[in-house]
C-alpha cells in the first residue's frame, strides 16, 4: 500500500483518510479545489525581517512566541480578525482566537500582541 504525507506530517491512505483523521482531531481541512483563483497570503506574505508586519513585530515585542508551532495559524488567525476590527476587547480577542491553541501556553502575551498590533493597524 502506497501512503501520502501530508502537511502536518501524518502518513495518510488517501484524501478521505486524511479528513477522517482531521475531523476526529476537531481539525478542518480545505481542498485546494475549493479555493482556485482566490487570492491567498501565507505567513511569509505578511511581511519581511526589514519591514515586518506589525502582528509579526508585536510578538517578537512581547516575546509572544516560543516553539513557532502554533505560529502560523495564530498569526494568520490574528491578521483576518484584525482586518477586520483592529480595536478590539480582550474578550473579542479571545473569542476570535478560541479555534487555535497553543501547547506552550503563551496566549496572555500572544493576547497582548495581538491587542499591540491591532493598535498600530488601528493608525
Ligand atoms: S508557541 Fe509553541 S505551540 Fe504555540
Amino acid at each position: 500500500m502506497t501512503y501520502q504525507i501530508d502537511h502536518l506530517g501524518i502518513a495518510v491512505k488517501s484524501l478521505a483518510a486524511a479528513k477522517a483523521i482531521y475531523e476526529k482531531l476537531g481539525l478542518s481541512v480545505t481542498p485546494v479545489e475549493t479555493v482556485d483563483g482566490t487570492e491567498i497570503t501565507t505567513l511569509e506574505g505578511l511581511g519581511t525581517i526589514q519591514k515586518p508586519h506589525p502582528i509579526q513585530k508585536a510578538f517578537i515585542e512581547e516575546g509572544a512566541a516560543q516553539c513557532g508551532f502554533c505560529l502560523n495559524a495564530v498569526i494568520m488567525t490574528a491578521k483576518a480578525f484584525l482586518d477586520k476590527k483592529p480595536k478590539s476587547s480582550d474578550e473579542e480577542i479571545q473569542q476570535a482566537m478560541s479555534g487555535v491553541l497553543c501547547r506552550c501556553f503563551t496566549h496572555v502575551r500572544m493576547l497582548r500582541a495581538i491587542k499591540k498590533a491591532g493598535q498600530e493597524m488601528a493608525r
